[in-house]
């Protein structure tokens, strides 16, 4: 990505994050808020695929998500997701198909970076976001997309 592909996707998370604020202000079903948030990221950026996946016992379970049909449900420390959850780090994946254990639920996705979601020190939840585009991901959406995360943080009881 260039610098000036990076610079324009800063901006537009710079009016998107106090939207998604907002949507969130006052509002504590998870369900209707992972939604929204999953529509706005899609709806601005034109991502392949936005989506969650919640942490349920020893599995991931697919929650709410634009884009394409995905994977439903995945194991603790398995794909980029289950990584994500295991070492509760955000994972940049320039090119999924030199991540070893990558799960591919569409051939279309290129690159990926998956985001936790930490309550009381828990990952509670990943949210995950595709790319068709290979190489699609860098420094502004790892930081903009964590201070979403913190913003879904903050509505778990
Ligand atoms: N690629 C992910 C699986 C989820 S889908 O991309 C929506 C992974 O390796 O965890």
């Amino acid at each position: 990505m260039t610098e000036i592909e990076q610079a324009s996707r800063e901006a537009i998370y710079q009016e998107i994050i106090p939207q998604i604020k907002s949507l969130l202000d006052g509002e504590t079903n998870l369900i209707a808020n992972l939604a929204n948030v999953s529509a706005v990221l899609r709806e601005a950026f034109g991502f392949f695929w936005v989506g969650f996946y919640l942490v349920e016992g020893s599995e991931l379970v697919l929650g709410p998500f634009q884009g394409p049909v995905a994977c439903t449900r995945i194991g603790h420390g398995r794909g980029v997701c289950g990584q994500a959850w295991a070492t509760a780090q955000t994972i940049v994946v320039p090119d999924v198909h030199a991540f070893p254990g990558h799960i591919a639920c569409n051939a279309a996705s290129q690159s990926e970076i998956v985001v936790p979601v930490v309550r009381q020190g828990k990952v509670v939840l990943v949210l995950d976001v595709d790319s068709d585009r290979v190489d699609d991901f860098g420094e502004v959406d790892e930081r903009c997309l964590d201070k979403v995360a913190g913003l879904i943080s903050a509505t778990l009881k």
